[in-house]
């Protein structure tokens, strides 16, 4: 049983600082946090940064870096006898093939990404100088929260972690509770395959973040924030720590922690991640009730993406009505992550709404012929190119049967496979089920299984559940992973049903 007084919350940490799960560490863990051994170990064995002490160079098996030779790299390493293994994608893709070395640093194998020119009038600006002056943060004082509030409404500012959730309710809902003890988390996680624009906002405008935050916990009313971010994003983490501390006069007594993941997609969908800081296995909690109303050890919680947050102090020094106006026809600018066959792979500030041309027009053109596209990380499937012209906004992308999520956009030309694509992201989705609900668990490895032989055999029977068991997983999974897991498959044999055929 647990202690009474348990430090439930120390365990990753602690599981970190002993170098992972060695001999003896979930004993030792135990004793001191007061949570059973079998407990510690339970948790220690969901998160790989903690569960494979000494693994060497870590490779990106994700999508972009499978297109852009990682097989290749692997080969190269295997040959020189370094310690490697493949690895969930690791958010990188504008330098793929991406790997990382047993400390988590960057292996430079390839160029640095791209980013939107410098142009004070975006409102994220990635290019620009970081402002670190917090003029948003005692302009939201000087108006008061409910014309804080009211300016994000008119932004029409919509949550940016892939669900687009207004977040002016969200914000009234956590001011609304009756409960005075609440928290802001911002969810730093980003990890859905094709996608890395939080990171660029954390190396580039932390302070966009933080102030962002900042304003949150004021108006709802919290006096911590908790920052989660992923585990493999060092750089990024170095970035932040130096700007909370040039922060620190500031933040009036709001106090911003920063807890690390440890290797585990599944804890960015937001009660996972609640569940990790709480020292948990990160399986996704059963909603309602939803983080508003119960979410951080049971306290009323704000949770919101980095982008999200990162809008908001353009929002209050310029208006509401300006941000929105940046958008076609949804609200405001958006940061596109665009990876793949494409001249300059990086992160693009545009209207809400712009057309795949015209993003990959930012980015220096086409490489060879383009042929499919995923429009916003691994759960929004593929589109044919000829929805080049769509917008590339929730409504547009909704209206194709895909969606924005995270807004990372990867592109395929005409010498890629759609079944070996399908089972790149399949791979991904098997590995990174939580596991707690069947048709999610079983689906993910039936669905990649069916590929596999499908790939190896071209036997068309093997393919031949594949619509049922989706339909299985869309309706009896707990969150979002299993409801889409499997459209990177169907949607590949809806659109591309010359790549299943026993004869190309
Ligand atoms: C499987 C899964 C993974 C997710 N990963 C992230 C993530 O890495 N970052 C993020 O902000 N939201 C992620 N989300 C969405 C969050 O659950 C949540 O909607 C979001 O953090 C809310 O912030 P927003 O309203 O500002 O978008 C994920 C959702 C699911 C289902
Ligand atoms: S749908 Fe999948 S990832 Fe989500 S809770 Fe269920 S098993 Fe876990």
């Amino acid at each position: 049983m647990e202690r009474k007084g348990a430090r439930r919350e120390r365990i990753l940490e602690l599981l970190e600082e002993h170098g992972g799960l060695r001999e003896g560490v979930a004993a030792a863990i135990s004793a001191e946090t007061g949570v059973p051994e079998a407990d510690v170990y339970g948790v220690a064995t969901f998160y790989t940064l903690v569960s494979r002490p000494g693994v060497g160079v870590r490779i990106c098996q994700g999508l972009t870096c499978k297109l852009a030779g990682a097989d290749a790299r692997a080969a190269e390493l295997q040959g020189h006898g370094v310690d490697h293994e493949w690895v969930s994608c690791l958010g990188r893709c504008d330098r793929a093939p991406v790997a990382l070395d047993p400390e988590l640093e960057l292996i430079p194998w390839g160029a640095r990404g791209a980013i939107s020119p410098d142009d004070p009038e975006l409102p994220m600006n990635l290019g620009g100088a970081d402002d670190a002056s917090y003029r948003a943060l005692a302009r939201a004082r000087g108006i008061g929260a409910a014309q804080v509030i009211e300016q994000l409404r008119a932004a029409g500012l919509q949550g940016r972690g892939g669900a687009g959730f207004p977040a002016h309710i969200k914000w009234s809902a956590v001011r609304g509770e009756a409960d005075p003890v609440r928290y802001v988390v911002v969810n730093a996680d980003e990890s859905e395959p094709g996608t890395f624009k939080d990171r660029e906002i954390l190396l580039r405008r932390p302070h966009l973040l933080i102030e962002g935050a900042a304003i949150a916990a004021w108006v709802v009313g919290a006096s911590i924030v908790y920052v989660y971010i992923r585990g493999e994003f060092t750089d990024a983490r170095r970035s932040l720590e130096a700007a909370l501390e040039a922060a620190a006069p500031h933040l009036d007594g709001i106090e911003i922690r920063i807890v690390a993941g440890h290797g585990a997609y599944i804890c960015g969908e937001e009660t996972a991640l609640l569940e990790a800081i709480e020292g948990r296995r990160g399986m996704p909690r059963l909603k309602p009730p939803y983080p508003t109303r119960s979410g951080l050890w049971g306290k009323p919680t704000l949770m919101n993406n980095v982008e999200t947050l990162a809008c908001v102090p353009s929002i209050l020094l310029r208006g509401g009505d300006w941000f929105q106006s940046w958008g076609r026809d949804e609200p405001g600018s958006k940061l596109y992550c665009l990876s793949g066959h494409v001249a300059r792979p990086g992160v693009y500030e545009l209207p809400l709404g712009v057309t795949l041309d015209e993003l990959v027009e930012a980015g220096g053109g086409y490489v060879g012929t383009p042929r499919a596209f995923s429009p916003g990380g691994a759960a929004s499937g593929f589109l044919p190119i000829s929805e080049r012209s769509r917008p590339l906004d929730m409504g547009g992308l909704a209206a194709a049967g895909s969606m924005l999520g995270s807004a990372g956009v990867v592109v395929l030309n005409d010498t890629v496979d759609m079944a070996q694509a399908a089972r790149w992201q399949a791979i991904f989705f098997q590995d990174e089920s939580c596991g707690q609900c069947a048709p999610c668990r079983i689906g993910c490895s039936l669905q990649r299984r069916s590929l596999d032989r499908w790939i190896d055999d071209r036997d068309p029977a093997t393919l031949q559940h594949v619509e049922e068991i989706h339909w299985e997983m869309e309706e009896g999974s707990i969150c979002g992973l299993g409801m889409t897991a499997s459209l990177p498959l169907v949607t590949a044999m809806r659109h591309f049903p010359e790549d299943f055929r026993s004869q190309r």
